[in-house]
């Protein structure tokens, strides 16, 4: 028999995930392929995180959203020491969840990083990134939610606390100054062949041996998928992709590569 505190746990970041997700009140949803358009809510793309839903505030879907719950409930486990962060974190949601398992845990001292533009994705910077030619990821504002909107969402469940630290602004500009020493966990969710190699290359070598690196849209975005890729290659990263729903993956660091490792 588990023990009445375990169960508690389980039962709050259930219901946690369930109101992220929406998966209550069942809200509509649009998504890239026809922005702004409402359609009726279906399980099957909420489950996936295959729409951009209208009210709920987080769009990773059930799957991603149990694995992220998983990976930061293991780090604390095994003593990975480090902060979480969430690169790109549109309503909030991933992040609402992080500060929710460090409140269930009792956790004081780690704190959740949430990095966003809070304006939506940037231009395509083409000359230092022309994988990202043609990307119209800055043109959808369903995008684009702003800081204040989604400190709000924090506070509807009571999570908004110094414990979260937002860094607004485009990733090349807070990343590498960012008052971060260690990470247990870094999520990247920012879709742009730039954006997650932002994430990657300025926050890597804070990644502590055993944390864990997801990339949310790796089996989604081209883009994505190829900067995780290429800078895996600089970097001679070896540890295995393990595929979460077909679109997230995540590896577990578990050798330190050199940090301007060899290009090729
Ligand atoms: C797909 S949404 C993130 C979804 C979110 N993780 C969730 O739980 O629903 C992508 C987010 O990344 C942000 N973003 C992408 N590239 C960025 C960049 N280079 N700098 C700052 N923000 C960026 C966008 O503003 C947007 O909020």
């Amino acid at each position: 028999m588990p023990d009445p505190a375990t169960v508690a746990r389980t039962l709050y970041l259930d219901l946690i995930e369930r109101c992220l997700l929406n998966t209550i009140y069942e809200d509509d949803y649009t998504d890239w392929s026809q922005p702004g358009v409402a359609r009726k809510f279906d399980p099957l793309k909420r489950q996936r995180g295959l729409d951009w839903p209208t009210v709920a505030h987080t769009m990773i879907g059930q799957l991603r959203l149990r694995n992220l719950r998983e990976l930061a409930e293991q780090a604390l486990a095994q003593g990975i020491p480090g902060d979480f962060i969430e690169t790109g974190v549109w309503r909030g949601g991933a992040c609402i969840l992080l500060r929710a398992v460090l409140k269930a845990y009792g956790v004081t001292d780690r704190r959740v990083f949430a990095a966003d533009s809070f304006e939506g994705l940037p231009r395509p910077n083409t000359e230092a990134y022309p994988a990202d030619t043609g990307d119209a990821h800055h043109t959808f504002r369903e995008l684009a939610i702003p800081l204040e909107q989604v400190q709000a969402n924090f506070a509807k469940y009571g999570l908004l606390d110094n414990q979260v630290v937002f860094l607004k602004g485009w990733f090349k500009d807070t990343l590498p100054g960012a008052p971060i020493e260690r990470l247990a966990l870094l999520r990247l969710d920012g879709d742009m062949y730039e954006s997650t190699t932002d994430g990657l290359s300025h926050l890597y070598d804070k990644v502590s041996l055993g944390g864990f690196v997801i990339v949310d849209d790796y089996g989604a975005t081209p883009n994505c998928r190829r900067a995780v890729d290429d800078f895996r290659r600089q970097r001679r990263i070896a540890e295995p992709l393990v595929n979460i729903d077909t679109l997230g993956v995540y590896w577990r660091k578990l050798i330190r590569s050199p940090s301007n490792g060899p290009s090729d």
